[in-house]
Parts: C-alpha cells; structure tokens; sequence
C-alpha cells in the first residue's frame, strides 16, 4: 500500500467491526447475540432469522428488531479506517454481511458499498415481496405490531435477508469485482455463513489476504497458510489502528472521525466575505 502499488482494494467484513460500536457479534461466545435469546423462547439461535420460521412466528424476530434497527449507535475507528480507503481511492467495494447500517453512517459511499445480508432501510412482505414503506414498518414493529402486507395480507419485514432467502442483487457484482482486486482485507467475521464466506476464495491466488481478526477463522485456520495470506490476531481497534499508523493515516482518520461524528463546526472561511459559519457538519438521514 505504501509503494503505491495496490489500487483495487476489497473489504469483507463482518459484526466484529461493529463490536467496537456497542453491537454484540453473533457467535462470540457468551456476549454474542446467539448467546443470548433464551428470552425469545425459539427452537434454536439461527430461527430468529430464518425465513420459514419468519412466516409461522414473526414474533421473536419483531421484538429482536426493536434492538438491532439502526439509530442507537455510531461508527468506529474501523469503519472510519474504510472509509478513508475510499478516501484515498484505494477502495474497489466494500461487502459486508452486517444489517446496522454503521458502514453508510460513516460515510462510505453507495457504489463503494454492498450490504450483501440486506439492511433495515427498505421492508416488503414476506411471502409476494410488495414494498411496503419502510418508516410505516418500523412504527408499527416498535410498537409491538406485525406490518400487514396491504396486497396479501402476509408479514411485512424489513429487507434483512434471512437464512432461506436470497442475497440483493447487488451482491452478485462479487464476479467482477473480486477478481480485480489487488488487496483483500477480511475484518470481524467467522466465515460460517455461505454462500458470502466462499467470495473470500476468490481473488486471484497471487493476491494478498489480509485477515484482521481476533482469531482464524476459514482458510486462515490451515496450516501452514498460504503464501499471500497474512494475519494479524487481536482485537480490531488495535489492529487497525497499527495499520493506520505504519501507513501514516492515524491522525487523518482520527480527524475524519471527529468531524463527522461531532459534526464539528469548520470555522469561518476567510475567503467567505460573509464571515458566516460554513457548517461543516453532515446530518445523517437516518438520524
Ligand atoms: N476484534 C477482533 N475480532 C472480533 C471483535 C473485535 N473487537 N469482535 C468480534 N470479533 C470476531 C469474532 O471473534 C468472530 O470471529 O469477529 C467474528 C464475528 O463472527 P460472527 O459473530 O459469526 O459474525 P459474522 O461473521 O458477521 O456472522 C455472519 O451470520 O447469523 C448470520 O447473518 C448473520 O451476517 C451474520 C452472519
């Protein structure tokens, strides 16, 4: 990266980039979400997001989603480590399997973005897919009621895709993408859900693989790894932070972060004659 040699970055990420946030991960033993839904009394972790069970009970998957809908949390210095590879226009696309929506708060672009396990900020029914509006869907899950489809009268749910659905079509641009990409970086995630864990296989052979994560996970967990695969075991925060600063970002990104989540006034432009504050600060739609 610093020989400027590696134009076309990919990024796979998964809920470990959001533990740093607040978000629990799934699997982390004891404080991971699957951990954690006795409450919901459901024959097994995964039913809550799966699409059969969905459909004879939306209940513990409604009342689950009054916690994960977007609006609680803030991005982090890992999700700000991403967006200043857009920045410096070293990113090709960003795939990641998390529905909290902290990758667009930070500012990381659309196009440069693939939320490949769908994302709370569109809702349809269920079983015909009819849109249904999307701020409607969530005021009546927060209150406790299940959002009726107005064309067949089946469960409306937000567009997170659950076990036994298919992934958005934008998820499909992997074909073009990983093989062009010069850099892999696979951040907070254990591979264990396919058919996204498998895209990690396929960049070219001679392309690094970069796993920062607390511990291998898929094909880092072979010995001895293969000859471009690189890790680095820890936690996120500190990981990428080193990497930050060996690439001489961490002061950038830090400044990149505060302005955005402060939303810190720029000071007065002195070529802008009308001495007025240029607000500097972007409010985030979703807030
Ligand atoms: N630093 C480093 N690694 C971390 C941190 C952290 N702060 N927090 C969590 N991790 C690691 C965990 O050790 C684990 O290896 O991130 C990984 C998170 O794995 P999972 O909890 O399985 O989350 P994820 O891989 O995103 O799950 C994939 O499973 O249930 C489905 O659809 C759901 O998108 C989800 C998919």
């Amino acid at each position: 990266m610093k020989l400027g040699r590696v134009r076309n970055i990919v990024v796979v990420a998964g809920a470990g980039i959001s533990t740093g946030s607040g978000i629990p991960d799934f699997r982390t033993p004891g404080t991971g979400l699957y951990a954690n839904l006795a409450k919901y009394d459901i024959p097994y972790p995964e039913a809550i997001f799966n699409i059969d069970y969905f459909s004879d009970n939306p209940h513990p998957f409604f009342s689950l989603a009054k916690e994960l809908y977007p609006g609680h949390h803030r991005p982090n210095y890992v999700h700000y480590f991403i967006r200043m590879l857009h920045q410096k226009g070293l990113l090709l696309r960003m795939y990641t399997q998390n529905i909290d929506g902290l990758e667009k708060l930070c500012g990381i672009p659309d196009d440069k973005l693939v939320e490949a396990h769908g994302s709370f900020a569109t809702a349809a029914c269920h079983l015909c897919y009819t849109p249904y509006p999307a701020e409607e869907a969530k005021q009546a899950i927060m209150k406790g009621n299940v959002p009726i489809c107005t064309f067949c009268a089946g469960a409306v749910k937000p567009n997170v895709v659950f076990f036994g659905e298919d992934l958005p079509e934008k998820y499909f641009q992997h074909a073009e993408d990983f093989p062009k990409a010069d850099l892999l970086m696979i951040m907070g995630t254990s591979l264990k859900i396919e058919p996204f864990a498998s895209l990690v296989n396929t960049v070219k052979s001679t392309v690094p693989r970069l796993l920062l994560n607390r511990d291998p996970v898929g094909p880092f967990e072979r010995r001895p790894l293969r000859r471009a695969d690189y890790m680095e075991l820890g936690d996120l925060s500190d990981s990428v932070r080193k990497l930050a600063e060996i690439l001489g970002w961490h002061t950038e990104i830090q400044d990149l972060m505060n302005s955005h989540e402060n939303g810190l006034r720029s000071y007065t432009d002195p070529s802008n004659s009308s001495g007025e504050n240029s607000d500097s600060s972007e409010t985030d739609s979703m807030h």
